[in-house]
């Protein structure tokens, strides 16, 4: 009989970056730093990879909040919402975010990838679900879940999302799924023309907010408000642990989908909820977000410097504005050792390989918070440009940067 196990080796690839000395996924942060630095492998090193847009997660206000809910309810709640596991703070929490989104209710969970699965009981067999090329895996995974039949639509194509609802079956319910902001590329899904399309057609939009909420539009609700569309949007997904600074997740829409997901939802009624400190730290950062919107500004001035500086170095940057810029670097490896050179500058950035990206389209994801300052925009610039120098001395080519990840 062969071994189940047999299968548990490291990719070749892997193999090869560990023999290289690029390895660059499950670095150790040693010390948060504050200021947008943290400590890796002994040396200060600048965070260019955070998703923690506002600088929240170091901030005293959401760790007060925090440390008293952990003092006073314990660190854990040992129980799904649906049994024992109900805080008065989520009940407090949700209340909270349907009020600020604008939607009737809200539904929170334990993770933002929870949440993307818990609208998989929304994906029924009479339904045609047409997703965009670019989403995010956990959506995917809630399709897998789901009994919809799929049909994907090349990232932000209108014209071919448009076609895909004009010949869809009438009799089938038809929900569009895409992100607000793409978390690779940081460019923006194009809600006026999902806004046009469902006018026309009549179809459900789900958005996944996880990186707009709180950045994004005058008032921080998202790439929705940013196009002054929120009603074009039925139910919305986010997460705490981008701009709430902590860890967890939401759906929010009409209560009476809400409730039917809080009941037919297993990857939420089977797992336990967010714990108290989490919860208060994304109900402490709700009240910053809605308060403090220089924080916003703050950070989107600073992807501003940030995207200038690196189109003036000669790269390719998508549009959008926002805080997340993708560097296509393209081959794998070549990709790992730009990753380690920026390290060794002092950087810490993030890389997307394949599957994540098409096969070779590996790049360097670099993302801003409202911690940095110019000085350190200019360092993370100055460092870029001294790799990229180096890297195309190695291979020859250019590093362009891309808008995502068509085909992944
Ligand atoms: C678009 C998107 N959706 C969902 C998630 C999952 O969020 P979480 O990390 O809170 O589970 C992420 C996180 O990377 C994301 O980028």
């Amino acid at each position: 009989m062969s071994d189940a196990f047999s299968k548990c080796r490291l990719p070749q690839e892997a193999e090869a970056l560990h023999a290289s000395g690029v390895y660059p996924f499950y670095v150790p942060i040693e010390e948060r730093l504050g200021g947008g630095e943290v400590m890796v492998r002994g040396r200060r090193v600048l965070m260019a990879g955070s998703n923690d847009y506002l600088a929240l997660a170091d901030d005293p206000r959401l760790k007060a909040a925090g440390a008293d809910a952990l003092r006073r309810l314990g660190t854990g709640n040992s129980g799904s919402r649906v049994l024992n596991g109900t805080l008065t703070l989520h009940e407090n929490l949700e209340c909270e975010l349907a009020e600020f989104l604008g939607h009737e209710a809200t539904m929170v969970v334990s993770t933002g990838y929870q949440a993307n699965l818990t609208l998989s009981p929304l994906f029924g067999p009479h339904d045609v679900l047409l997703a965009d090329r670019h989403i995010h895996a956990s959506l995917v995974e809630a399709i897998r879940l789901g009994q919809a039949r799929l049909r994907r639509y090349r990232h932000n194509d209108m014209a071919q999302l448009g076609h895909l609802l004009e010949t869809a079956d009438p009799a089938a319910g038809s929900l569009i799924l895409t992100e607000g902001m793409f978390s690779v590329g940081g460019d923006l899904c194009d809600l006026p023309g999902i806004a046009e399309l469902t006018g026309r057609y009549g179809a459900r939009v789900i958005l996944d907010s996880a990186h707009d909420v709180g950045l994004l539009g005058a008032g921080g609700r998202g790439t929705a408000e940013h196009h002054d569309l929120q009603s074009a949007v039925d139910v919305q997904t986010l997460t705490f642990s981008k701009c709430f600074g902590s860890l967890g997740g939401a759906v929010a829409g009409p209560r009476h989908v809400i409730d039917y997901l809080r009941h037919s939802a297993r990857a939420a009624l089977f797992s336990a909820s967010l714990p108290p400190a989490c919860t208060a730290a994304a109900l402490a950062a709700l009240d910053i977000i809605r308060t403090e919107p220089e924080r916003r500004r703050a950070v989107l001035t600073t992807a501003e410097r940030l995207r200038s500086g690196l189109t003036a170095l000669g790269f390719a940057i998508p549009p959008g504005g926002t805080p997340t810029v993708p560097l296509q670097v393209g081959d794998a490896l070549l990709c790992c050792r730009f990753w380690a050179e920026l390290l060794d500058e002092g950087i810490l950035a993030n890389v997307m390989l394949p599957p994540s990206v098409p096969e070779g389209k590996a790049l360097i994801r670099i993302s801003v918070t409202a911690a940095h300052t110019d000085a350190q925009v200019d360092r993370l610039l100055s460092a870029v440009a001294a790799v990229a120098g180096r890297i195309n001395t190695i291979s020859g080519r250019v590093p362009v940067a891309i808008g995502g990840r068509d085909g992944a």
